[in-house]
């Protein structure tokens, strides 16, 4: 599914309405360039699960995870830093072993909602079955904000992106 976000309002919206679909072990995998608005849209995700306003919710890019408590648990990841952005075999071999010891795949097994930034090629080390979005400038340089690129790689992202759509189109 392909879905402007002309705004940051609509990216909100987007959030909100993806918020309302999922349950604990649900995994959200955030892709795009530095800039694309992944921290953006985990942070209103994060709001919109019920994380209250006067907590921060910040990239986790040197922390790496960070947990955040609203009607479900949250695990807010960035894998940048272990190497999410390249296409190295050797470099992700590393990054995906180092991932493992972030208990991420526990995580989920534990109820949380889990969402990574630059998480795609950790997919299947994160337990699979991911609601891939991927964010980035729209193809018309003219046009304003960010499109979102969604796709589902199991059962269960399935049944979510399938409500989502539901719900984006009524
Ligand atoms: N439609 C939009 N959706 C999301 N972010 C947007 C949008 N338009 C502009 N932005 C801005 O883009 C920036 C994205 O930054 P950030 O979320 O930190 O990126 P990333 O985590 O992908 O590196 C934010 O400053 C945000 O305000
Ligand atoms: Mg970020």
């Amino acid at each position: 599914m392909r879905i402007e976000l002309p705004s940051r309002r609509s990216t909100i919206r987007l959030a909100r309405a993806l918020a309302g679909l999922l349950a604990g072990g649900d995994l959200v995998v955030l892709a795009g360039d530095l800039g694309a608005g992944k921290t953006f849209f985990a942070r209103a995700l994060c709001r919109a699960l019920g994380v209250p306003p006067v907590l921060p919710i910040t990239s986790p890019t040197f922390t790496l995870v960070h947990e955040h408590e609203g009607r479900v648990p949250i695990a807010h990841a960035d894998a940048y830093r272990l190497g999410g952005a390249s296409s190295d075999d050797g470099v992700l071999g590393a990054a995906t072993a180092e991932l493992a010891h972030l208990g991420l795949r526990e995580r989920r097994g534990e109820g949380a909602v889990v969402v990574v930034e630059w998480g795609e090629p950790f997919v299947e080390a994160l337990g699979g079955d991911a609601l891939l979005i991927h964010l980035a400038a729209p193809a018309d340089p003219a046009a304003p904000g960010r499109a979102a690129e969604i796709r589902a790689t199991g059962e269960r992202s399935r049944t979510v992106l399938a409500a989502l759509e539901r719900e984006l189109l009524s």
